[in-house]
């Protein structure tokens, strides 16, 4: 396939050694993963952006909770496409740190390694009444809100949502990515949810090389050195192809 972003890639690829990966929900979309902008049917109607709040988690817990578990049984049913692979692959020949917004855990089952999950994870809950947290992989839940196997509490996903802080470690790391790297790459997002729509503008300020993969324009895209549009399954296969010289 004849892939300019490719090329363009390939012509600079010695100096770029040091590549940040920031990802966002179209990178699932080819794993059959709704994205939140936009008419997906897979919603079902339900809008995750009205959902997805801790107001709603509190007030329609049973509402909020079963879009939660919508999305577990989808994103347990996916599989990692070629796009969540070829950026695993691109970590065995350079330093890469991949920043992501999704909570469905497909990078990792990819193969990627010390992911930073910036919003969290659809597979990790906790219990606000008496702190325990861990891993629950059972979907659907039999219970929603399933119960916290310490207290008998309502758990809830380790999951940002709309208004509240990101977790510091993965924002810390991910910024300090985009201070130090070579490259860029900035794989189906919107760029409409801050702060990890800022960590371009940041890479960018400190000399980095920016790089879009997307179909549509989006609010990042006048930032960038090159916008190749088409899907991340597509496009990343090749681009990490021309990045490692095969
Ligand atoms: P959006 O739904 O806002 O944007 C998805 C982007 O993916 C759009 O720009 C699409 O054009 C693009 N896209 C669609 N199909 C694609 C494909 N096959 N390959 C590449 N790109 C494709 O999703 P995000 O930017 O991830 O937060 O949204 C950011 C945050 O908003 C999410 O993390 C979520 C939501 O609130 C939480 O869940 C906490």
């Amino acid at each position: 396939m004849d892939v300019p972003a490719a090329s363009w890639l390939a012509d600079r690829r010695r100096s770029l050694r040091r590549i940040a990966v920031v990802t966002g929900a179209g990178i699932s979309a080819e794993s059959g993963l709704p994205t939140f902008r936009g008419e997906d049917a897979l919603w079902q109607g339900r809008n995750p952006m009205e959902l997805f709040t801790p107001e709603a988690l509190a007030t329609r817990t049973r509402e909020s909770w079963e879009l939660f578990d919508r999305l577990r049984v989808l994103s347990a049913r996916a599989e990692p496409n070629a796009g969540h692979r070829a950026l695993a692959a691109l970590a065995r020949s350079h330093g890469v740190t991949l920043a992501t917004q999704n909570i469905d855990g497909l990078h990792q089952r990819a193969g990627s390694r010390d992911v930073l999950e910036l919003h969290g994870t659809l597979w990790r809950l906790s219990c606000a009444g008496c702190g325990h947290a861990g891993v629950n992989e059972t979907a659907p839940l039999p219970l929603l809100p399933p119960p916290c196997p310490a207290c008998g509490g309502p758990l809830r996903p380790d999951v940002v949502m709309f208004g509240e802080p990101l977790p510091a470690d993965a924002l810390r790391a991910a910024t300090r990515a985009a201070e130090t790297c070579d490259l860029m790459l900035v794989v189906g997002t919107s760029g409409a949810v801050y702060p990890a729509a800022g960590l371009p503008a940041i890479a960018r300020a400190y000399g980095a090389l920016l790089v879009e993969i997307n179909p549509a324009p989006t609010e990042l895209s006048a930032q960038m050195d090159y916008a190749a549009r088409g899907t991340a399954a597509m496009l990343l296969p090749v681009i990490v192809r021309a990045l490692r010289g095969d």
